[in-house]
């Protein structure tokens, strides 16, 4: 699938819950981690592929030799502790890396691809993958929480956006 990037509308769109989990929604899921692993993403949230369903993937090991995608569909963060900054991308925005405020835990319920409700801790990078893809399916983008020290370098890559386009 080709990943959506910034300025595109359906990246500031918000994503409606799955009712029901058919074919369609089987496929984009399993396109999608296929995507995500191509890309070397730890994550990807169905609108980065023109899609409002939501559904984001996570890669569970990012930077082993094994990945371990999971397909976290109506996903809700329910408890965040400790607050971390560090530098973070997007498939979206390629060649941008921009220091985050996030928070180092999160616990996040989600279903499954079989139904299953599903409660997972983490912390570290997959937490903050999490804060990240649960922003996607909301419309809220990275960018959006650029720290002042990165106002400038974010500045700077927009512009030169602006002249490809
Ligand atoms: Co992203």
């Amino acid at each position: 699938m080709t990943i959506i990037k910034y300025p595109e509308a359906v990246l500031r769109q918000k994503a409606k819950s799955v009712n029901r989990i058919t074919s369609e929604i089987f496929n984009l899921a399993e396109s999608m981690i296929t995507t995500m692993l191509e890309n070397d993403g730890v994550g990807l949230a169905a609108n980065q592929v023109n899609s409002l369903w939501r559904i984001f993937i996570i890669n569970l090991r990012p930077g082993e030799d094994k990945p371990e995608p999971i397909v976290v569909l109506n996903p809700l963060i329910v408890k965040t502790e400790e607050d971390v900054e560090d530098e973070e991308g997007c498939l979206s925005f390629p060649g941008l890396y921009l220091n985050v405020p996030r928070f180092n835990k999160v616990t996040l319920h989600y279903q499954n691809l079989y139904n299953e409700k599903v409660i997972i801790e983490t912390s570290g990078l997959v937490a903050r993958a999490i804060q990240h893809e649960y922003d996607h399916l909301n419309g809220v983008l990275f960018i959006d929480h650029v720290t002042e020290k990165d106002r400038e370098k974010l500045n700077q890559y927009l512009s030169n956006l602006n002249k490809q386009i």
